[in-house]
């Protein structure tokens, strides 16, 4: 970076500004992650693409993994908890790598901490507008992604002539967290999932739940090379960065991210599994209790 040097007292006295952007986070800032179980290590691959240079708690609340059929109650009052935990380690900013908390607790938590919370949906919507041709949507994601409406509301707010067609995928996470990624077992269930769609004529599909690009081959396979397969992480990832950026959080020097991984189930599970999806070893999980 070019760093001009002046005389200390013309920059104290506000005869001129000093070039150093103000509030430069040499050691990176620190990005709260979290999500069910290891669906958020999709949005984690975005961030270590993206940010490379921040530090990251990965938080995957595998004890109670799924969260998709639980009660919005429920789903804000998790989502409350995981935020307190992230107030309390000081991070600088929360990716909600989780659809189902995205679609129904940011909207009621969005304003209630001081750190800036980053939702997938908005991001997704905007994804899918832009790859869509003929403005059929299709959406695959938790049941309560579905029915909360998150993602129908916010492709018609920036496109009422849109049209959505939404399936729950509930049996998506449960094969994912069991480590059935390409299996026979697999593909008929997603071949099930997606028939509705294909019978729309959708042009492209938003994998609304963070779990689901793990799928990405098998839906990839199923639809056809034809249909755009939509992932919110990458947009939701540059939101983030954007914000870091604004609040001159964005740590542009050497520093490489650190990152530390956090389940309230089992550690050596999520280690394993873990490090296949993301192609990474994780290592030193350790388990907390919210
Ligand atoms: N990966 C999460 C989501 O994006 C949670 C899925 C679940 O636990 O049901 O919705």
């Amino acid at each position: 970076m070019n760093m001009e040097i002046h005389n200390i007292d013309e920059i104290l006295t506000g005869k001129i500004l000093p070039k150093i952007p103000f509030a430069r986070n040499f050691f990176g800032s620190t990005i709260g992650i979290f999500d069910s179980g290891v669906g958020g290590l999709t949005v984690l691959k975005q961030v270590m693409k993206v940010l490379p240079q921040e530090n990251v708690i990965f938080l995957g609340d595998t004890a109670r993994v799924p969260y998709g059929g639980r009660s919005v109650e429920e789903i804000v009052s998790i989502n409350r908890e995981i935020l307190d935990y992230f107030l309390r380690q000081q991070v600088d900013m929360v990716i909600m790598a989780c659809g189902t908390s995205s679609a129904i607790a940011y909207p009621v938590l969005k304003e209630e901490y001081k750190f800036p919370i980053i939702s997938l949906i908005e991001p997704g919507a905007k994804a899918a507008l832009a790859a869509t041709k003929n403005f059929r949507i299709g959406l695959i994601a938790t049941i309560g992604t579905v029915q909360s409406q998150a993602y129908q509301k916010a492709i018609k707010s920036i496109n009422a002539e849109a049209k959505v067609f939404a399936q729950g995928a509930p049996l998506f996470v449960p094969l994912i967290e069991g480590g059935f990624i390409e299996g026979k077992e697999t593909k008929k269930i997603a071949r099930e999932y997606l028939q509705p769609l294909m019978e729309e004529k959708v042009d492209t599909i938003i994998l609304g739940c963070t779990h689901y690009p793990h799928l990405r081959d098998v839906i990839q396979e199923i639809v056809g090379e034809d249909v755009s397969l939509v992932d919110p992480a990458k947009g939701a990832t540059l939101v983030a960065k954007a914000a870091l950026l604004s609040k001159g959080k964005l740590n542009d020097g050497g520093h490489k991210g650190h990152y530390h991984y956090f389940v309230t189930g089992s550690p050596a599970h999520f280690e394993e599994l873990g490090s296949k999806l993301l192609n990474k070893n994780i290592s030193g999980v350790k388990q907390v209790r919210l």
